[in-house]
């Protein structure tokens, strides 16, 4: 081997050995601060509604068992991830349509919007999914959906399927029997969280997250292994503003209003979903009493020692 005249003929070898000098990188390692990748952005209901609806003419659950419509953040380059660590989908099931049983690693929760009639069976257990309610489908949980009613049912997704993108533990199954052999109907559920239950447990808090809301109450602590839950309701008027390491998408149940994140606004109404990436200053602006789901990674960065976050 000859040895290297000059640092290019060095660099150049580096090259052919997929090595880098640490004191001459092409990209920076290290950074005093989180960077600003994720976009804040927000996804409108009602633009949604009659774009799901012409996919339920359009799109057969024969060509697509999921009629769902992902929220792809306009961040540059970003192909699929809402925020860095988690994804949101809006989806309409049409009346009796099934989502046979499957698992996966990933993950998953959902926000029910409208529609009465669709049941989720979790590990054998069958609940039926109404408006407001959150549902949980833990990694490797078998899980199928059924709208046995004769509306269309309309609810949000939340996974984390870009973490697991990540960190690369995907595991993906359908059932061998296409849907599981014993199920028992329930009403009550750990993985069910009822609407009716949250109103009454926010109408008790007085958690009003530091000033970032008038009230909230978390549901399951943490929910998901690496997704927490928040039900927070809002008063008309600021709360104050938040930065946090953590990755947040909010779902609006009711109320109007918008969502201040650095120097954009984000106007949002009932259905609306609002990505908020880490370490962007953030606060909320009611028009009146509203009620939002705070969805976030937080329980991946309390357990790594990374949360960290500011209220101002
Ligand atoms: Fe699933």
């Amino acid at each position: 081997m000859t040895r290297p005249q000059s640092l290019d003929d060095l660099y150049s070898r580096f090259d052919g050995m997929h090595m880098e000098g640490g004191w001459h990188r092409k990209f920076p390692a290290l950074w005093p601060v989180p960077e600003e990748n994720f976009l804040p952005y927000v996804w409108h209901y009602a633009e949604v509604h009659p774009a799901l609806d012409a996919a339920g003419d359009l799109v057969s659950t024969e060509f697509a068992e999921r009629r769902n419509l992902t929220m792809r953040n306009p961040a540059e380059g970003n192909r699929y991830a809402t925020v860095r660590t988690l994804v949101a989908a809006y989806q309409m099931v049409k009346p009796g349509e099934i989502a046979k049983s499957h698992r996966h690693t990933p993950n998953a929760l959902r926000l029910i919007l409208d529609g009465q009639g669709t049941t989720t069976t979790v590990d054998g257990k069958r609940v039926n999914m109404r408006p407001g309610d959150v549902l949980l489908t833990p990694n490797w949980a078998w899980h199928a959906h059924e709208n046995a009613g004769t509306e269309d049912c309309y609810w949000l997704d939340f996974l984390d399927v870009p973490a697991v993108h990540l960190l690369e533990p995907m595991f993906f199954e359908r059932h061998p029997d296409g849907l599981e052999d014993v199920v028992e109907d329930v009403e009550n559920s750990p993985i069910a969280f009822r609407w009716e239950d949250s109103l009454a447990s926010l109408g008790r808090s007085t958690d009003d997250a530091g000033g970032l809301c008038a009230a909230q109450i978390e549901m399951g602590s943490p929910a998901l292994e690496t997704i927490g839950l928040y039900m927070q309701r809002l008063a008309a008027g600021s709360t104050k503003a938040m930065r946090t390491t953590a990755n947040s998408l909010f779902a609006v149940i009711e109320g109007q209003g918008q969502t201040v994140v650095g120097d954009v606004a984000l106007p949002w109404a009932r259905g609306d979903v609002i990505a908020v990436p880490a370490w962007r200053a953030y606060r909320h602006e009611a028009g009146g009493d509203a009620v939002l789901l705070r969805v976030t990674d937080k329980p991946i960065f309390e357990k790594l020692g990374w949360l960290r976050e500011e209220i101002a």
